[in-house]
């Protein structure tokens, strides 16, 4: 299933080579944020598209170079201040790698003009907009859009995302909970309490908050945060709720750990009857078969294997009492949390192979 899929390492190439005239017109709005940057950096080694729009706040055109310095040599792109209507005359597909609330003043004007849009942020995730104004304290904007936008989250969502002009590209964390969860939920086999313990990059937070989060000596240090209340709470209940129909009752506490990138989440559960690892495995093999992004391993997974990659790796143990479950699942928070999966949701919004660009 995932063999032969390569992962993203070192991908960067040059956009000026071969012919562009039959890519895809593509723009990142927020492209110098860390999400913006994965996506510009996957987008140039993307067969099948050509950046033609990069935006940012900056307050006059510049050189995406300038901006940031490794792309020296990989692409002559000007970041521009964000100006919609020549963002729409330039492009035909847009990543909005944007904070939540400003991603719902520019997604409708995109919309409008037929154009397809991943969005990177919270805006169209919560379906339930009073959940939105609870976790983000502040009332959602664009209630039209919202009904029709599609959770993007390939290895459940495939399809719906295939006929949609709107994706909402999932959070990290969720990504690599609900993955893990999914198909124990659907199967119906937990018994009571599930608690996840999830530790994140401080690429996580931004590249504002990720700067001070440096200055202060972070390499060094690990804590939790926002026990019962960070927002992907909602998110991840939500989806699990109607991918299978069932409510589970779930306890999360993330963490942030000083490691550059990645997501390692470890969940704890019980079975209502007694199963085996043979069993587990065969679930999740069923349920991941055709996901070219999805590993399960045979032990419990590690952060470096995933690290600039697109792939989520899952594994777990069973107690010897055969009703105790760990679940551990990790990815790179910048690729399958975010720039990957948005590629992979394009590929399949435009009727490509979903792992294009991604190898
Ligand atoms: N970081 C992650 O691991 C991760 C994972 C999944 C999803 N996400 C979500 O993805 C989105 C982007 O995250 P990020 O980590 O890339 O954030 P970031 O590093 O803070 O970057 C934000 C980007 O948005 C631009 N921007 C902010 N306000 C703007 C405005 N009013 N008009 C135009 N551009 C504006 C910034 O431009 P300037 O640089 O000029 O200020 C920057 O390019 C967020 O909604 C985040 O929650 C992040």
């Amino acid at each position: 299933m995932s063999k032969g899929i390569n992962p993203v390492r070192n991908f960067v190439q040059s956009d000026s080579q071969g012919d562009i005239f039959n890519r895809v017109k593509v723009a990142v709005l927020g492209a110098t944020g860390f999400t913006g940057e994965k996506l510009v950096e996957i987008l140039l080694g993307h067969p099948q598209v050509e950046i033609t729009y990069l935006a940012s706040q900056t307050p006059e055109p510049v050189a995406y170079k300038t901006l940031l310095p490794n792309f020296t040599g990989k692409t002559e792109t000007i970041c521009e201040p964000l100006d919609i209507s020549e963002a729409i005359t330039k492009s035909d597909f847009f990543f909005l790698s944007l904070p939540h609330t400003v991603s719902m003043e520019f997604a409708p004007s995109l919309l409008a003009a037929g154009k397809k849009v991943v969005d990177l942020s919270a805006d169209y995730r919560l379906k339930d907009t009073s959940l939105y104004q609870e976790y983000y304290n502040t009332a959602h904007k664009d209630q039209g859009n919202l009904a029709k936008g599609v959770y993007g989250l390939a290895e459940i969502y495939h399809k719906q995302i295939a006929k949609s002009n709107l994706v909402a590209n999932p959070g990290c964390y969720p990504t690599s909970i609900i993955l893990a969860l999914f198909p124990l939920v659907k199967e119906g086999l937990i018994n009571g309490k599930v608690v996840v313990d999830s530790k994140s990059a401080i690429s996580g937070a931004g590249r504002k908050t990720a700067a001070k989060l440096r200055s202060m000596d972070v390499a060094n240090n690990f804590w939790a945060y926002k026990p019962f209340v960070h927002q992907h709470t909602p998110e991840i209940l939500s989806i699990l709720k109607d991918a299978s129909g069932e409510n589970i009752d779930l306890s999360f506490i993330p963490h942030v750990a000083g490691m550059a990138a990645g997501i390692y989440s470890t969940i704890c559960l019980n079975s209502n009857k007694k199963v085996s690892k043979d069993e587990i495995s065969d679930i999740y093999k069923k349920y991941y078969q055709d996901s070219p992004f999805i590993r399960i391993k045979e032990d419990l997974p590690k952060l470096g294997d995933v690290v600039g990659t697109n792939f989520c790796d899952i594994g777990f143990a069973v107690n010897v009492d055969g009703k105790e479950i760990v679940l551990v699942s990790c990815l790179d928070n910048l690729i399958k949390g975010a720039a990957g999966a948005a590629v992979q949701n394009m590929n399949i919004m435009l009727g490509w192979d979903e792992a294009i660009g991604l190898k």
